[in-house]
């Protein structure tokens, strides 16, 4: 871990020494419904194959994001008070984030920010690369999940915080579940204190479906990975060759639904579990929801959680949104 006198380390426990895989891959093959948690994706592998995701060109959440960030963040950060301090819900590379920061330290002589991570990896490449770019910045690396993160930060003394959820990474997360999730932050909050979040819009199908299911195929690596972590962690057979990925865009209730269709029928043996599990032609393992926001859905999602939206910034072609939120 890179040592620098701007550099703090909290590591909170996690929840479990293990996450949970091989159970969760038994219950959800096992199931007539076949799913596989999308948590699971992000192995060293995966998450390498995500950031490629973000640079194909179909996948413009990560671009009309960032555009956003470039344009108002200066806005963004004059509806704070003066010594505002960061914090990020999976800040992975901070990339994004490097935007907000630098508006702040235009502002404000010294800047805190508290990047809270499940990845020790990733938070010891950015805080590394954002120290070296910024001198008056102080980072508090939490290393954990968001609960365990945010609940360390809070019995630190702190004055106001800005705390950023970007990447429309609220989309992997049902309706209700995404309320449940706000009002838990939100319970949190001291008055001056503010939430960001990165929400993507409702669009038209094609747009969507080619957003999740790109040219280059990189987004079905991405999900196909899957099936090669079952191979690898837990012995399983899978042929990559004999599953395809599927993306579709179900306009109610709002989501892009991610699938691996079997091409055939047949049957796959995971040899650590002891499983043998059979597909039919075209039976899918559903893997992924990312859910989309019109405004009015946006504005229902914060009354559900107590919280009132300050408000939204969009990109240039209104693909994408950039709300920010006080308690009520
Ligand atoms: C990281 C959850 C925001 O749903 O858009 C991208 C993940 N999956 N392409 C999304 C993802 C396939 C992404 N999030």
């Amino acid at each position: 871990m890179t040592a620098h006198p701007n550099l703090e380390w909290l590591h909170v426990a996690r929840p479990l020494a293990d996450d949970g895989f091989a159970e969760e891959v038994r219950r959800g093959l096992s199931e007539s419904q076949k799913s596989l948690p999308c948590r699971f994706l992000y192995d060293e592998i995966g998450s390498s194959l995500f950031e490629q995701i973000c640079e194909v060109p179909e996948y413009y959440v990560t671009r009309a994001e960032r555009s956003i960030l470039q344009e108002q963040s200066e806005e963004i950060i004059e509806m704070l008070p003066n010594d505002t301090a960061l914090v990020e819900l999976g800040s992975g590379s901070a990339e994004k984030t490097q935007l907000l920061l630098e508006a702040f330290l235009a502002k404000q002589d010294e800047v805190v920010f508290l990047p809270i991570d499940i990845s020790r990896s990733a938070l010891d490449a950015s805080a590394r690369q954002l120290l070296a770019d910024h001198p008056s910045l102080s980072i508090v690396a939490v290393e954990g999940d968001y609960a365990r993160g945010l609940e360390a930060i809070s019995s630190r003394d702190h004055g106001p915080r800005l705390i950023l959820w970007l990447g429309s990474s609220i989309g992997n997360l049902g309706r209700d579940e995404a309320a449940h999730f706000l009002s838990e932050l939100r319970n949190d909050l001291s008055p001056e204190d503010r939430l960001l979040i990165g929400i993507d819009l409702r669009k038209d199908r094609e747009t969507l479906e080619k957003a999740y299911d790109d040219s280059e195929g990189v987004t079905a690596r991405f999900n196909l990975n899957l099936l090669n972590r079952i191979n690898r962690e837990l012995g399983g057979s899978f042929d990559t060759e004999l599953f395809e990925h599927r993306a579709t865009w179900q306009e109610t209730p709002g989501r892009v639904k991610s699938d691996l269709v079997s091409l055939q029928a047949q049957t796959v043996k995971i040899v650590e579990l002891d499983l043998v599990v059979e597909f039919d032609e075209g039976e899918a393992i559903h893997t992924e929801y990312s859910y989309k926001y019109s405004t009015d859905e946006i504005d229902s999602l914060a009354g559900e959680a107590l919280l009132s939206r300050e408000r939204t910034w969009l990109d240039a072609e209104g693909r994408f949104s950039v709300s920010l939120f006080a308690g009520c």
